[in-house]
């Protein structure tokens, strides 16, 4: 049923301002359908207005039809979802005019567009059918009303029939004298008993009692009070079991007026209806003893089907002494489909209007043709929406067809990321969307969109492939039951045009920077360093520089970050590297980037001239969970003086922490290393060696190296031991020449006091020994002519320019005495050709550096005057090294 429909049909209208019309050509057609007559309204005309339907009686007056009229008169009114209406009548309604076997009826449908009915259209249409011959019975289940007309004559009242049903006479009886109408009284028969109406009474009960010339009638709508439920072969029937007694002629007539129609016996499986009518009702045959069944016919729309028709719309009639079964797929011709929503899902409804025409004859009635009239509608059965997907990757377009749906559906939204938008309005978001035609008369709906619209999400799949995802929910309404439904679609699509993020490196003194050039997979992807998001606020506190520009996202994070690792320790430098990682937004790792760099930082070593190291240890990539404060040195007792989280700083004099010397030929070594061992353990884990090299007179070069775990070993780093040879003023050697004072004049013979000092160093283990000396004439210490002073340790011995050695003590200006030698010699001149040279001197030494707790296993450290030839040959591990020192000019005092 559709309530708001019907609502719309009975609406009680303004007869005001009526316009009448003739029957508009085309607005109306009739037909003849036995004993119904139909008027179909051309839904052309008629879709979505507001219609009156009334019929006009003799004398022109139009009789307005509400749902009471309706049933009681024999008018029926069908409206399908498709917009067709349709009036039917009975052809003995109340308004029919009747004249020799021809039935006429006037129709009068007002139409507006409001429901006031203001400037309603009238149409008119009168109808005029022939029919007979009649049957002696005829009985019509039309959808709202049960009719049944009887010939008069039948049955005769015989003596059986009053015998059968005495107690009807004896209540009417009485009255009948009295009565002026020509149907007097209706006797229901009730399980309870008999109830006599007089004709008004039933007729204002609803029923319809009429009789014409050779028939009488009686009509009933399905609720009414007296009708009964009786259950046939387990199908209901509605019936009333009436008699009704009429005057004629002076003579009070009795005919039995029932009626009985089935209200269910339907049976739908997935696709078939199943309809069916129990044959000879006890209602209907009462009384008679034959039954003889003469014509089984069915149709649609009030129009028979032949056998043919039957067939080859694959209907099955069974027909067996006790029933008639009718079989139809759902979908055969004839009926509709209508979609409807249940629970937010669509479906459809097969809608097909039955008729059964059912004649037999008994022995009591003759013949009687039974007409029923079945409208159906098949349970709602769901129909999932199909999806189909044409994305051409190609053309980079999503194109997705939804369907199918009736001709009933409309498309009237798009919900695309949250926002609903109708369907012109998609096309500014990208979407083309319009409806496709089947041959079968079903649609669906096209939508077409660029791969590139922000409302495709693009995800990264792998390393060549993205996945682009349509998501859109459709949102449907249904005519014209305004029911709605929203259709879910969601296709994805993978394309290998996926482009990684890139990216590059560089570094300056003091930071890393990695550059990373944008794919077309990462948009939603954040670079984080270790676990840190580089977009946090503890990124912007370590003072990592992070900048986007939309193509090119630079990240630059200093050397001695918490978050920079150290790989390892070259003799040159470190190699530090950095480590970008890209999540996406369920924080998987998508891409790792990293920068490696050498840098040359002097802060790692230093090496004081005073003996003083200074060693930062970095903790290593390949060691983690190392606590840096527990770095020591050989000497585990030896801590660092300040750790970070990554370093630990050292500083400690070359003479303590366990720190070794080692000689070469003009390089001393001092070497230590960093250790650190796991609680417990004595095999340590990681061991930075380091070593300070001093060189005589070079320039510092710092140098640190490294090997990784487990045993990082070091090259040096270098330093510088100065020496000086000065000249002092007096053998006191408390006061020397200072620069400003050269050259120094001294006379001939005048005893000249030299010292040589191992400057800075604060190591007490060094001590300092001259290996030889000699003056020249020019600053080169390699310059001929050379005079000897001190050779291989040993004084020159010639008598007048003997060498003196001077003992040193230590003083307020000597801490180490180890590192001085002084010697004494006269003030001399050159000869050239037998004459002095007036010319300044230069005073040189080679000096040796030994380890004094060594002496021993060193000759060169172990005498004071070993001849040279004494010492080749002799192959001893070195624990000295070589140096040289040269003194400003000294120029002699001419008398
Ligand atoms: C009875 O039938 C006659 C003739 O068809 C008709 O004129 C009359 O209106 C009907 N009366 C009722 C109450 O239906
Ligand atoms: C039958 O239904 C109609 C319409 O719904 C109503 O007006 C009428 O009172 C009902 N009759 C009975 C007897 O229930
Ligand atoms: C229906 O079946 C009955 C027997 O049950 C038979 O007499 C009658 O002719 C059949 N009618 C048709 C139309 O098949
Ligand atoms: C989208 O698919 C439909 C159905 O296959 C097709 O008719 C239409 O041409 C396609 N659109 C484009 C732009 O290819
Ligand atoms: C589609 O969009 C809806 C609403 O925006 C969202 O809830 C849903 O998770 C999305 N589905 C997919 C597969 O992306
Ligand atoms: C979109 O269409 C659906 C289905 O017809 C409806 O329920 C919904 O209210 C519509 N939304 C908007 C915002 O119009
Ligand atoms: C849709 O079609 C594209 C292109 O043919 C295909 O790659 C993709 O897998 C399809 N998606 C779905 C959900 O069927
Ligand atoms: C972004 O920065 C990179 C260098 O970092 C530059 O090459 C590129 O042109 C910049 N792009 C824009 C859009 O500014
Ligand atoms: C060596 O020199 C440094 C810096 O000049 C100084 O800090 C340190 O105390 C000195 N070491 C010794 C043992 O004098």
């Amino acid at each position: 049923m559709v309530p708001n429909l019907v609502l719309r049909l009975f609406l009680i209208g303004v007869l005001a301002s009526e316009i009448w019309t003739q029957d508009r050509p085309g607005s109306l057609s009739s037909e003849c359908l036995g004993s119904l007559l139909r008027v179909a309204l051309n839904a052309e005309y008629f879709e979505d207005k507001y219609l009156i339907f009334a019929v006009v009686d003799q004398f022109g007056t139009a009789q307005e039809i509400d749902e009471t009229l309706a049933a009681q008169c024999g008018y029926t009114i069908e409206y399908n979802y498709w917009g067709n209406i349709e009036f039917r009548a009975s052809i003995i309604s109340c308004y029919t005019h009747i004249e020799s076997d021809v039935y006429t009826l006037t129709v009068q449908i007002q139409a507006a567009n409001n429901p006031d009915m203001k400037n309603a259209l009238t149409h008119l249409k009168i109808v005029s059918c022939p029919y007979s011959p009649w049957h002696p019975r005829e009985l019509v289940c039309e959808t709202n009303y049960m009719e049944v007309s009887v010939r008069r004559n039948v049955p005769q009242i015989t003596a059986d029939v009053l015998q059968d049903e005495p107690e009807d006479w004896a209540l009417a009886f009485p009255e009948a004298t009295a009565g002026a109408v020509s149907i007097w009284q209706v006797v229901f028969h009730l399980p309870t008993g008999r109830k006599a109406l007089l004709a008004s009474d039933a007729q204002n009960a609803g029923y319809g009692l009429n009789t014409t010339d050779t028939r009488i009638l009686l009509r009933a709508p399905y609720n009414a009070t007296e009708a009964q439920l009786v259950k046939v072969r387990g199908v209901t029937f509605s019936a009333v079991r009436a008699s009704t007694f009429y005057k004629q002629r002076w003579m009070i007539l009795m005919v039995d007026t029932a009626v009985a129609c089935p209200i269910d016996g339907m049976e739908y499986t997935d696709d078939t209806i199943i309809w069916t009518i129990p044959k000879n009702l006890q209602t209907l045959s009462a009384g008679a003893t034959s039954f003889n069944d003469l014509l089984v016919e069915i149709g649609v729309d009030l129009h028979k089907l032949s056998a043919r028709e039957i067939a080859s719309r694959k209907y099955v009639l069974s027909n067996n002494t006790d029933e008639i079964t009718i079989q139809m797929p759902i979908g055969a011709e004839g009926g509709y489909y209508k979609t409807h929503v249940s629970e937010g899902q669509h479906g459809t409804k097969y809608y097909i209007n039955l008729f059964l025409e059912h004649q037999w004859e008994d022995n009591r009635w003759g013949v009687t043709k039974h007409t029923i009239i079945k409208k159906i509608e098949t349970p709602f059965k769901l129909v999932p929406p199909t999806i189909t997907n044409n994305t051409n990757s190609s053309i980079r377009l999503v194109n997705v067809t939804v369907g199918t749906f009736l001709p009933d559906v409309e498309l009237v939204n798009l919900t695309i990321d949250d926002t609903t938008v109708t369907v012109p309005e998609a096309l500014q978001h990208g979407y083309k969307v319009y409806e496709t035609r089947y041959p079968n008369g079903s649609k669906g709906y096209i939508i077409e969109t660029p791969f590139d619209v922000p409302s495709i999400k693009k995800e990264y799949l792998t390393e060549d492939t993205r996945l682009y995802t349509l998501n859109v929910t459709l949102g449907f309404i249904v005519q014209p039951t305004h029911e709605t439904f929203t259709v879910p679609v969601i296709t994805i699509s993978p394309v290998k045009d996926a482009v990684l993020p890139s990216a590059r490196g560089f570094c300056d003194d003091d930071n890393l920077y990695l550059t990373v050039i944008h794919g077309n997979v990462d948009q939603n992807w954040l670079p984080f360093i270790s676990n840190l998001s580089l977009s946090s606020d503890a990124a912007q506190k370590h003072n990592y520089g992070l900048d986007d520009n939309g193509t090119h996202l630079t990240i630059r994070v200093p050397l001695y970050a918490p978050h920079v690792l150290y790989e390892e320790i070259h003799p040159s430098g470190i190699t530090a590297s950095l480590h970008l990682t890209m999540k996406d937004n369920t924080h998987a790792d998508m891409i790792d980037f990293s920068i490696s760099c050498r840098f040359s930082p002097k802060e790692l070593i230093d090496c004081l001239p005073n003996g003083t190291m200074v060693i930062t240890a970095l903790k290593l990539a390949g060691i983690t969970d190392l606590d840096t404060s527990l770095f020591v040195l050989r000497d585990k007792q030896c801590r660092p003086v300040s750790v970070t989280e990554k370093s630990a700083t050292f500083i400690f004099n070359m003479n303590t922490c366990g720190t070794s010397r080692k000689f070469e030929d003009t390089v001393m070594t001092y070497e230590n290393e960093v250790s650190y061992f796991r609680p417990g353990s004595t095999t340590p884990i990681y061991q930075l060696k380091c070593a300070c090299q001093y060189i005589i007179n070079e320039t510092i070069v710092v140098q640190y190296s490294s090997r990784n775990n487990p045993a990082p070993s070091v090259e040096p780093g270098f330093g510088s031991l100065a020496l000086t040879l000065r000249l002092f003023k007096d053998q006191s050697y408390s006061d020397s020449y200072v620069e400003i004072e050269y050259p120094v004049v001294k006379y001939l013979k005048e005893a000249l006091y030299f010292e040589v000092e191992l400057l800075h160093s604060e190591d007490p283990q060094l001590e300092l020994y001259l290996e030889d000396c000699w003056a020249t004439t020019s600053q080169d210490r390699d310059s001929s002519p050379q005079w000897s002073i001190i050779t291989d340790s040993c004084e020159n011995a010639e008598d007048s320019h003997q060498t003196i050695f001077h003992k040193v003590d230590s003083d307020s200006r000597v801490k180490f005495p180890t590192h001085l030698k002084r010697f004494e010699v006269k003030m001399f001149t050159f000869m050239q050709d037998g004459n002095a040279l007036l010319e300044q001197i230069y005073f040189h030494c080679s000096v040796v550096i030994c380890d004094a707790r060594r002496p021993a296993s060193d000759l060169l450290c172990a005498r004071r005057c070993i001849p040279r030839k004494q010492r080749l040959g002799r192959s001893v591990e070195a624990y000295h090294m070589h140096g040289h020192v040269s003194s400003g000019a000294v120029l002699m005092k001419s008398k």
